[in-house]
Parts: C-alpha cells; structure tokens; sequence
C-alpha cells in the first residue's frame, strides 16, 4: 500500500505554507534574523506540538511565522515545501497564504508575495510542479483590516487565483466577510473559506450562499446535518478534508471516527490534503497513508481523492482533461 500511495499521483488543494515551516528552518531563521525563540532545541519545538484544538495549535502557528522577515525566507519556505511536493508525487497545488500575520508586524505585502511566487515559478520550471496561489483573510481580525488586506492583493492579481478565510472559526462566521467576499468577487477572484472544522454545519451552509465558495476547506462537521451532506453530494460542492489535522486538533478523538469515507461513500466530492503539515505530522502520503490503513481502502477508492481533487482544483479545463 505504501509504495501505491507514494507513487499515486496527488494533487494538493489545502495547504498553508506558513504551516510548512519545519522547525529546523524555523530554528535557522530564527538565528538569521536574530529572534529569539521560546525553545531551546528542535526537539523542544517538536514535543511542543501537542494541541487541544484549533486555538491552541493558532498560537503556535502564529508565534512560528514570525521568522520569516525577508523575501528570501519566503522563498526558501515555499522551496522547500515544493521539493517534498516532488518526492511525494505531488503534481499540483493550491497553496494558502496568510500576508496579516506578517504586514501586521512591519514586513511588506510585496515581500512576502514576492517571495512565495518566484518560489512557485521556479517549482514549475525545475520541478515541473503546477500551482495556485490563494490569499487568505485571518477571521479574527476585523471586516476592514481584510477590505485593506484586498486593496493590497489588487497590485498582484496576476499572482492570486483567490481569496480564503483561515484563522479561528469560533465566534467569527463566514457572514462577518460577506462584503470583503463580494468586493473580491468582483475583482475577478474566485473564492473558498474554511468551514465546518469546528464551527457549526450553518457556517458551511452560509460560506455557500453568502461567500459563494468554490470549496469548503475542511468541511467535515457536514455530517451533523444530513440534508446538508445531500445537497453538497448533489451540488457536486469540494470538501478539501485535512485527516492529520483533524486528529491533531481534536476535531475526531482517533482516525477511526473520521468521516470521510462515509462521505465518499455519500458522494460528496472529498479530497485529502495536509494543512499545515510541519505541525500535524505529516505531509500528502502521511494523510493518505493514515486513511488507507485505517479503513483499509482499495486502490480504486483511494485514486477516487485524487481524481475528485483534479475536478475540484482551479486548473483550466483542458489542463484537467490531460491529468485524468
Ligand atoms: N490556519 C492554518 N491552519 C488552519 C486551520 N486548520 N484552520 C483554520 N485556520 C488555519
Ligand atoms: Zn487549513
């Protein structure tokens, strides 16, 4: 099973690049740019991964992110994600970013961007990996600071395919963003939020109706309302489902109470992603790995995530048409 899954092809639709900072590049960065960091050896960060949920592991996430100061850092990051992406059979991706963690603390819009995309560029040409570059908006932070976080992405819209919404769900719904959604709409970006992680099947509902997604990331507490698991199998509605975080944050107490083969099995169009893979243990073949084994999937079905992941992604058609 292992050698099937390494040598599937996969294609990667949730992903934050901040969560791929491993803490040997976080510890060298850190040094670089002289930070001090609450840790004394990498080892130290590693056994620091232990979350209660979604917050928790945010804090941390957060408090990583800010070692990266300069555009070379960022491309450095997004490399070296890129070069696992090749080992692991990773043909494309989508990759969040999340430029409020690093404007709010004086680094440049540009830089950051500059950074991820000359990464990107030199991912396609060197490694022949694809990719899509989506702006998120952290939810905890107010309705304005995302329309200025907006105006910004403006000068770059060639570099982003669309705009997400990541950060704490708990007390920030997907209606808080409806018009800063609507303005980037408008704009041309498509968009995605994440939903249903935590927070309650309404806010997937809503996402939906007032953000206009193209995919809900996460999506996996659908389940909690079963005319809402009809109607996203029957809209054909992306689930870009996370298996490694969700165990790590507690969303499901063991692997073997995740939901997403009964949402295969239901028909709604599930893919498997990492997250934030620096943190959860694992990147693509790690997740399905972890799914594979614990229900025992034939091949067929576990070739299904790639082939829904390839119609859910934000490739052009004819582009979709070679891959399958
Ligand atoms: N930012 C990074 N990872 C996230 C997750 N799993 N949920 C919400 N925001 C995030
Ligand atoms: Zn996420």
């Amino acid at each position: 099973m292992k050698g099937f899954v390494s040598g599937l092809p996969k294609v990667e639709l949730h992903l934050h690049i901040e969560g791929t900072l491993e803490p040997e590049l976080m510890f060298a960065l850190a040094q670089k740019n002289g930070i001090a960091l609450p840790y004394d050896s990498v080892e130290a960060v590693r056994a620091a991964y232990e979350f209660d949920d979604l917050q928790s592991f945010l804090d941390l996430y957060y408090q990583g992110a800010q070692v990266l100061r300069t555009e070379q850092d960022f491309y450095d990051l997004t490399y070296a994600y890129l070069l696992r992406c090749k080992e692991e059979h990773v043909i494309h991706t989508e990759i969040f970013f999340d430029p409020q963690t690093h404007t709010d603390t004086g680094i440049a819009f540009d830089t950051v961007i500059s950074g991820i995309h000359r990464a990107l560029s030199d991912g396609e040409a060197k490694l022949g990996i694809s990719s899509q570059l989506i702006m998120c908006f952290l939810r905890h932070l107010s309705e304005d600071a995302a329309i200025e976080t907006l105006q910004q992405a403006l000068l770059h819209k060639d570099k982003i395919i669309a705009v997400g919404l990541d950060s704490s769900e708990q007390g920030h719904p997907p209606e808080k963003f409806q018009r800063v959604f609507e303005m980037a709409r408008d704009a041309g970006f498509l968009t995605v939020a994440h939903a249903g992680e935590e927070g309650p099947p309404e806010n997937i509902i809503n996402a939906i109706e007032l953000l206009k997604v193209s995919r809900i990331d996460h999506g996996v507490r659908c389940t909690d309302d079963s005319h809402l698991v009809e109607q996203l199998a029957a809209t054909n509605m992306p689930l870009t489902v996370c298996p490694l975080s969700n165990t790590k944050l507690k969303v499901f107490s063991d692997m073997s109470e995740h939901n997403i083969v009964e949402l295969l099995d239901k028909g709604v169009q599930v893919t498997i992603n990492s997250d934030d893979p620096a943190y959860f243990g694992g990147y693509m073949n790690a997740n399905f790995m972890a799914i594979a084994t614990t229900f025992d999937l034939p091949k067929q079905r576990l070739a299904q995530f790639t082939r829904n992941a390839i119609d859910a992604s934000f490739i052009d058609e004819v582009a979709k048409a070679k891959l399958h």
